[in-house]
């Protein structure tokens, strides 16, 4: 793209970093249309992360609402590309060496002539974009997006409907082969140290136990719940583990994978194995993994995508920065990003959810 005579309209750039999730492309969608037809901005999507600034030539598209896919709002992913890896200010080069790669983003980002950024991510990439921002002393504003739902400023993040739907229907399905082969059933959700999915698809979906990082569990009560259930005249039961449950020993469960890589998963099979030998019941594991990122957004994400994608182009026309939006008492509305990125928020035991499981005589391990 060619250098920015003084003339041209603001250039905004689009970012979407981390992990990525159902609505990002409604978000991106929403950004486009917003400031290119209210504000007559032009828009620059930088590819996978702030990584496309890295290369010669950087790796953008120009995104005009005219030319964007009809369908994009309802895709699954993001046409940007993301990643959830390489910190630009301790990025790992080719032979392993690390170094602060934040300068050229910086320098590119000026050649581009983009003074203000719109970045879609979760707690850990808006806050390497801020520390970007302040370095390079362009306007940021950010918009929560992360299944786990961890960032705590916000009612909700763009990502999380559509994974506890998935996680929902996920048991919707487990529970009729359960019943005719009466068996156990176990489910391994995602959501990082937060229990939020496991919870939130765990009362939708009518599971009998719940295990989430927040809440220290014994196999022998899950044992018993089971029994109880059993004696009753039920002979199968659902369970619900989110990934970062520990073991009895006090350990997470990781997979490893080549290059030193490891990322958390197994904890499902951990728990049906004990399940199936301190009851003698027939167990199967399910582990949903990243099915509940990928497909079609749901309604409720569209919309917080499209609402909160509106409210950061504002934000930034009203000529504010270092903001991030959220959804809050059912509007859209801004909080300080630096308050944002600091209240990472897990399951904390007086959440109703909590009371409402337990008030169903869900089982949490306790
Ligand atoms: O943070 C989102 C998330 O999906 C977590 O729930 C999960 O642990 C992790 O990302 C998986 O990351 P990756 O895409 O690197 O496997």
């Amino acid at each position: 793209m060619n250098p920015v005579p003084s003339s041209s309209p603001p250039r905004l750039a689009l970012v979407t970093s981390g992990g990525d999730c159902a609505g990002l492309n409604a978000a991106i969608r929403a950004v486009v249309i917003h400031a290119v037809n209210t504000h007559g901005w032009e828009v620059i999507g930088i590819r996978e992360g702030t990584h496309g600034l890295l290369f010669d030539p950087p790796r953008i598209m120009r995104l005009d609402p005219a030319k964007l896919d009809f369908a994009l709002l309802r895709r699954g992913g993001t046409i940007l590309g993301t990643t959830n890896k390489g910190d630009p200010f301790c990025f790992e080069l080719p032979g392993g060496a690390r170094t602060d790669c934040s300068p050229q983003m910086i320098a590119r980002l000026r050649e581009l002539g983009c003074g203000m950024m719109v970045g879609v991510g979760g707690d850990g990439s808006l806050a390497i974009l801020r520390r970007l921002a302040d370095q390079g002393g362009f306007r940021l504003v950010g918009v929560p997006k992360t299944i786990d739902n961890d960032v705590g400023a916000t009612d909700i993040s763009v990502g999380y409907s559509t994974a506890v739907d998935i996680a929902t229907e996920a048991l919707d399905r487990l529970q009729p082969t359960a019943a005719s082969h009466n068996r156990v059933m176990v489910l391994e959700v995602m959501g990082r140290d937060a229990g939020h999915i496991a919870l939130q698809a765990g009362i939708a979906g009518g599971a009998d136990v719940i295990l989430i990082p927040e809440i220290p569990y014994s196999v022998d009560s899950v044992a018993r719940h089971i029994h109880n259930i059993r004696k009753h005249g039920r002979n199968f039961a659902l369970v619900v583990v989110s990934e970062a449950v520990k073991t009895r020993e006090g350990h997470t469960v990781s997979k490893h994978f080549a290059g030193g890589q490891t990322r958390l998963g197994g904890i499902g099979d951990y728990i049906g194995q004990q399940i199936a030998d301190l009851c003698q019941a027939e167990v199967r594991v399910t582990v949903l993994g990243h099915v509940q990122r990928g497909g079609p957004p749901n309604a409720t994400d569209r919309v917080i995508a499209s609402a909160l994608g509106v409210r950061a182009v504002d934000l930034l026309a009203e000529g504010k920065s270092n903001r991030m939006v959220c959804w809050h008492n059912r509007e859209a509305s801004d909080v300080a990003l630096e308050q944002a990125i600091a209240t990472y928020r897990t399951i904390r035991p007086e959440d109703t959810l909590i009371k409402t499981a337990r008030a169903l005589g869900i089982c949490l391990g306790e």
